[in-house]
């Protein structure tokens, strides 16, 4: 595993993704523009909502941001070692160009190859839908063990009204350490909040048109087949600083080390 500043992490992943023919969007400002379903820019995705619902065609549909965020769905989980109420968040998107396959090849290089973040494979963990076997057997095709993928009916995303579909989450193992009772995987698999998995990167297998009042297995496809993914960068900063908290990572501990001083 590298270590890397966060500006390094940051550069790190967009530049991958523009080697891979994607454009650097800017961030969007945290306020929302034009959306009545939100308050704030929740997740990379939001800003580009217009994209995946058709309704604005991008000149280029491969896309990738750093974008500024604020999600109060995760306020109970505030102040443990990895939620913020504020964060930015990494991705990259396709509006109707590359899918499952190609997302997930990616994200498996840009994660494990020593060009890059270099993680250790065995230390990485995978979730899918529970029925979605196009991605446990891509995640398998590419030599992850079937001991670290796992099936959860939970894996599907959503967030407001707008582009919502299956999901496949990246976790890294901080190990027995931060698991106390030895539970290993089953944490991942019951779903027990735990400090040992934590969860890098979640890919959006995007498809669906989420609607109040509609039941899921009601919405409406999208024009196309999108990807829309999310890295926290405080996250990905606290595990490759190999930190306990994000807190304790540099996007944070000059400014804490200023209001000690003051
Ligand atoms: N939109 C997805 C998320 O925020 C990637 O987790």
């Amino acid at each position: 595993m590298r270590a890397m500043n966060s500006n390094e992490i940051r550069e790190t992943y967009l530049n991958f993704f523009k080697e891979h023919g994607h454009t650097i969007m800017p961030s969007a400002s945290l306020l929302v523009l034009n959306d009545p379903t939100l308050l704030w820019n929740n997740a990379g995705v939001t800003p580009l909502k217009k994209y995946f619902d058709g309704s604005m065609i991008p000149v280029n549909k491969r896309l990738t941001s750093c974008q500024k965020c604020i999600r109060t769905n995760d306020i109970e989980s505030v102040g443990d070692d990895t939620h913020h109420t504020f964060f930015e968040m990494l991705g990259n998107f396709s509006i109707g160009d590359y899918f499952k396959d190609e997302a997930i090849e990616m994200a498996y290089e840009l994660l494990t190859s020593k060009k890059y973040f270099g993680f250790p494979k065995e230390k990485l963990y995978f979730t899918v839908y529970a029925s979605d076997n196009d991605a446990y057997n891509k995640w398998l095709s590419l030599g992850v063990d079937e001991n670290h993928i796992v099936r959860l009916e939970s894996n599907f995303w959503e967030i407001g009204e707008g582009p919502c579909g299956p999901d496949s989450e990246i976790f890294y193992d901080r190990g027995e350490e931060f698991d106390k009772e030895g539970l290993g995987v089953r944490l991942l698999k019951e779903e027990i909040d735990n400090m040992r998995y934590v969860e890098i990167w979640n890919n959006v297998f995007s498809q669906f048109n989420s609607k109040e009042g509609v039941k899921r297995e009601d919405y409406k496809e999208l024009p196309s087949k999108n990807i829309d993914t999310g890295m926290g960068l405080e996250r990905m900063t606290c595990v490759l600083q190999g930190v306990t908290s994000s807190y304790d990572t540099d996007l944070f501990k000059k400014i804490i080390g200023k209001i000690e001083e003051l």
